[in-house]
């Protein structure tokens, strides 16, 4: 059965000591809270890795890089490779988000290699995939996501696939406090697990953790993660206080 899954995504927010007081919140508060019904993740940035790695250390809280390089090593000043996400204890990374296909041109080809060089060092994907508010406004959102997801992800075993989850975030959502309706999000999950289903079977697909994003938070993570096909969140800015993110972690 797949998990359920929880994830902060802090974007490009905290200096090293904010982020580290934050880590240290989210660790206490899941470390006392009982009978969780989610994993939780908290996605960083690259210079806050190793800080707060050591916060979380033995605790129940996992650790995501929010990007990593597209090559795997060498003369590219600036970029952080997979391998050295891995090397501080991060479990997970987060691959495709839309700013990054908006702002740092990511394709959906550039992405697969990112997938595959995060799996050979042993991360877990965090792959993101959702439409523009003209797409959504036209109805073919449901051909670009597939497209997304089949071109970086369809390339992969069944095995490496237990190491992929699925984050729906419809940029229109995104920090703009407008959430998709519950609806709108499960047609969508339903929609990426028949396609998974399509190419690799019922068991893989069902096995597939897909979270929503987009302006999730405590009031509207209950109605979202009831839904069959929701296994979770990617939070952004509900992500930064430690009692909003607990709010959606115990939404479950
Ligand atoms: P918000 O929760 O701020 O809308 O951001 C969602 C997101 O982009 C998570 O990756």
């Amino acid at each position: 059965m797949r998990k359920n899954i929880v994830a902060g995504n802090w974007k490009m927010n905290t200096t090293v000591p904010e982020g580290v007081k934050l880590a240290q919140e989210v660790n206490e508060a899941v470390a006392a809270a009982c009978d969780l019904k989610c994993d939780v993740v908290v996605g960083v940035p690259f210079t806050h890795l190793t800080a707060v790695k050591a916060v979380l250390e033995g605790g129940k809280v996992g650790l995501a890089a929010e990007n990593c390089a597209v090559k795997a090593s060498g003369a590219y000043t600036g970029e952080v490779s997979a391998a050295m996400v891995a090397s501080t204890g991060a479990q997970y990374v987060i691959l495709g988000h839309s700013e990054r296909r908006e702002y740092f041109c990511e394709t959906n080809e550039m992405l697969k290699e990112k997938v595959d060089l995060a799996l050979a060092n042993g991360l877990k994907v965090i792959f993101c995939c959702g439409e523009s508010l003209e797409l959504r406004e036209a109805g073919n959102y449901a051909d670009f996501i597939a497209t997304q997801v089949s071109e970086s992800l369809f390339h992969l075993t069944e095995e490496q696939w237990a190491n992929i989850v699925i984050a729906y975030e419809p940029i229109w959502a995104i920090g703009t406090g407008k959430t998709a309706t519950s609806e709108q999000a499960q047609e969508v999950h339903a929609m990426i697990r028949a396609l998974i289903a399509g190419k690799y079977g019922d068991k893989l697909a069902n096995d597939t953790t897909i979270l929503y994003g987009g302006s999730c938070k405590p009031s509207n993570a209950p109605e979202l993660f009831a839904k069959p096909d929701i296994d979770g969140g990617l939070i952004g800015g509900a992500s930064l206080k430690a009692a909003d993110f607990m709010g959606i972690v115990t939404a479950f």
